[in-house]
């Protein structure tokens, strides 16, 4: 077990908004291992003090229900050491004298990340030290292997951790769940039976003062690259052995590298892109991605992103899966919608419409709808939905990731090939699109998306 985990960033958003909060609702659910320390690193000065004040500030905004007594004991944990992360003297400094085991998390902007891994595959860190890489890894293909590469100097594959926190969520998990332990739906889990599969994550927030970030980043980068992406391959993996780490990534993998990419003369078609215009959501007025404070409109950076993808295996070839999301859109609809073709004969006069099957990701839900005999006429279809609401998640994703980080635990962190793969997949769209060869739409914020 852990007993030491160094967090580079720590004045960051990512560790106020997601890695304090679930240190303490790891504490509060008995689960964050007694020794542990938490050391945060980042250039500003600063002590062990300023920085347990500064986190209690950012739990009062990121996490204002909380267990207090816990919370106490979590920011007890805590101490600061000043550092630049791409400098390996500095880093030699901060971490030079940690306690081992120790896991390192790089909860940095892309500007900084390959200095820093550089830096750390430089000092002597102790044997097996954790390597936890926040998303994004890398800007591109050729970034991603870069990065590999400079990490496999220092690190084995089997202790870095690359976040996709999407796979730590329930009813992202339940797909596994839903497929591998019930006969009833793997033997019509192929192109025989399934005509489309939409993943869909809608959000209605915009920006959120993340322009640092997301302005070079995009709905595709952002979202598409890795979390659709891991989702479809949960999706339409084949069955694992077992959930060990090595057989979940390595089905998982088999997917990503059976992804076809739109042809060039397809891009329109096949994919789309937009940003959103000022517009009111939830009842609130939103400006214009490009007014937003930080963004560059010359970057033509897209809010929103839609693509149609093949996966040319014997169980999938000929069935469009198709992605889409984006932000500040009318409401929130995070789905993966299986469509089943419809019966192969029909004896009913009304044909209804063919069954599918949905997993609601937020909030965690299943629902399979299908054609029944109607209440009144009893040879008139009539739709019905099966639904099932799960429980609430007892752990949020960021503090089940990093229960797996301190067990050592890679199975739900993204390996190396996997992060390349997705990357292969996406670049030549993202080429497309920043040679304008598909137009970049417009949306009103609040509104359902493009026109078609
Ligand atoms: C993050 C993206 O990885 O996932 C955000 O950077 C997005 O832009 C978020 O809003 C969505 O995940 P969740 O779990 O916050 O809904």
């Amino acid at each position: 077990m852990l007993t030491t985990l160094a967090v580079l960033g720590a004045g960051g958003d990512l560790t106020g908004r997601y890695l304090l909060p679930a240190l303490v609702r790891l504490a509060a659910a008995d689960e964050l291992p007694a020794a542990i320390r938490i050391v945060g690193v980042d250039r500003a000065p600063g002590d062990d003090t300023s920085f347990r004040a500064e986190a209690r500030e950012r739990l009062d905004r990121h996490l204002p229900d909380r267990d207090t007594r816990r919370c106490e004991e979590v920011l007890e944990r805590l101490c600061y050491r000043q550092a630049d992360v791409t400098s390996p003297d500095d880093l030699d400094a901060a971490l030079g004298d940690l306690p081992a085991p120790l896991a390192v998390y790089l909860a940095l902007p892309n500007a900084v990340f390959s200095g820093a891994v550089d830096a750390l595959t430089r000092i002597g860190l102790p044997e097996r030290t954790t390597l936890v890489c926040e998303k994004p890894f890398g800007t591109g293909l050729a970034d991603a292997r870069q990065l590999n590469e400079a990490i496999r100097r220092g690190f084995g594959e089997q202790d870095v951790f690359r976040i996709d926190h999407f796979l730590a969520k329930q009813t992202v998990l339940n797909v596994l769940g839903l497929r591998f332990a019930n006969r009833v739906f793997e033997p019509v889990w192929n192109s025989g039976h399934i005509e489309r599969v939409d993943i869909v994550w809608d959000e209605s927030l915009g920006l959120e003062g993340r322009a640092g970030y997301y302005d070079r980043a995009g709905a595709l980068r952002d979202m598409i690259q890795n979390h659709l992406l891991q989702l479809l391959a949960l999706v339409a993996m084949e069955p694992p052995t077992s959930l060990s780490e090595r057989d979940l990534r390595d089905r998982k993998c088999d997917v990503l590298r059976a992804v076809t990419v739109p042809q060039p003369h397809e891009m329109n078609t096949k994919t789309r892109r937009a940003r959103y215009t000022a517009g009111r959501v939830g009842g609130q007025d939103l400006p214009a991605y490009v007014d937003e404070e930080g963004v560059d409109p010359s970057r033509g950076t897209e809010t929103y992103a839609e693509v149609t993808l093949q996966v040319q295996n014997w169980r999938w070839a000929g069935v469009p899966f198709h992605l889409r999301t984006g932000k500040a859109l009318a409401g929130e609809r995070r789905e993966i919608t299986v469509h089943f073709r419809p019966v192969p004969h029909h004896p009913f006069d009304d044909r209804g419409t063919p069954d599918l099957l949905r997993f609601t990701l937020e909030p965690d839900r299943i629902a399979i709808e299908i054609n029944l005999n109607g209440a009144g006429e009893p040879f008139e279809l009539e739709r019905a939905t099966l639904a099932a609401r799960f429980a609430e998640q007892q752990l949020p994703p960021y503090s089940l990731l990093l229960r797996e980080i301190m067990e050592r635990d890679p199975t739900l962190s993204i390996r190396g090939d996997e992060a390349e793969e997705s990357w292969r997949i996406v670049e030549p769209i993202l080429a497309a699109w920043a040679a304008d060869e598909v137009p970049l739409g417009e949306y009103p914020a609040g509104s359902a998306g493009p026109a078609c």
